[in-house]
């Protein structure tokens, strides 16, 4: 493995093993009861993966443990290099429902997932947080492009310039699209201020009851601290020259506000100016604070 470069899908930056499999993926085709949970790079997939994990599984956490979760739920455009299989050949193999993550802004998901009406989980989390915990990701892990110094890289991260583009298109695109399809849209900082009201919201669009003993059970196993020591959560089963988790733990720090301890008051100041901007007239906000 090493640090592959970014290279432009239809104007969006992706990594190169990606970009060149992009036939696959775009063909790719869902079934009608897919459900995709999708996300920014570090918006809380992991989180939501292993919520909907558990619901599925009615909360039962030994039946949920038998795989991590990122191998329960495929990475749809991960494309490792051979013998490992890519997230469409697993996929193949999945058998329904199946549940499956991605990473790609609304115009470059797969188009048999609308003409299916698949349902959708999209997570977004605010700009702040989320750019600092991409920022230690792209240290740790080793397939990203190098990061570069913060100053950099919070430049890049405004430009849109990352791996799977500008957060500003990705979740002001999947908010806009809520109107024409079946999109649940949940926000990191909403879990974290009341995670049993968003399990809840998730379990309605799942349409899956639960008695209250048992959605108590899965917020307490999606805690951070649980998820964080969880070998099928952590990413520990990861080898270590892909995911180097002494550089930075994945779990890192599961907090909402972590961007303080980063931002300088001049980013902080720059960043709001071009933020207000670009999300002007959106309908779409976000807390940086809870
Ligand atoms: P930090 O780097 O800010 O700690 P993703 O799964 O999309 O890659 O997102 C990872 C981010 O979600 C990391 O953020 C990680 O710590 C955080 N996270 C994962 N599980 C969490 C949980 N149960 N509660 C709160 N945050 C969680």
């Amino acid at each position: 493995f090493h640090r592959f470069p970014l290279q432009l899908v239809h104007g969006i930056p992706l990594m190169e093993p990606i970009a060149q499999q992009w036939g696959p993926i775009e063909n790719f085709q869902a079934r009608p009861d897919d459900l995709l949970i999708s996300t920014y790079p570090k918006a809380g997939t992991t989180w939501m993966q292993e919520i909907v994990d558990l619901i599925l599984v009615q909360g039962d956490v030994e039946k949920a443990c038998r795989a991590p979760t990122h191998i329960r739920i495929p990475f749809l455009e991960i494309c490792s290099p051979p013998p490992v299989p890519s997230g469409v050949q697993q996929l193949a193999n999945v058998p329904s429902p199946r549940v499956i993550k991605t990473h790609l802004p609304f115009q470059l998901v797969p188009k048999s997932f609308w003409e299916n009406r698949c349902k959708v989980i999209y997570v977004a989390r605010n700009a702040k947080d989320n750019v600092v915990s991409y920022y230690f990701f792209d240290q740790m892990n080793k397939t990203q492009p190098e990061p570069g110094p913060w100053e950099l890289y919070l430049q890049m991260f405004m430009d849109g310039k990352l791996a799977w583009g500008s957060w500003y298109d990705h979740v002001c695109r999947y908010w806009a699209e809520r109107a024409n399809h079946c999109i649940l849209y949940v926000f990191y900082e909403d879990m974290k201020e009341d995670p049993a009201r968003e399990i809840r919201r998730v379990m309605d669009f799942l349409e899956v009851e639960l008695p209250p003993q048992v959605l108590e059970k899965i917020v307490q196993q999606t805690s951070f601290q649980i998820m964080k020591e969880n070998p099928m959560t952590n990413y520990s089963s990861v080898p270590s020259t892909i995911f180097d988790q002494t550089v930075s733990p994945f779990m890192r720090k599961g907090q909402v506000g972590d961007w303080k301890n980063h931002f300088t008051v001049a980013q902080s100041e720059a960043f709001d100016a071009h933020y207000q901007r670009r999300m002007e007239g959106t309908g779409l906000h976000f807390r940086t604070q809870i």
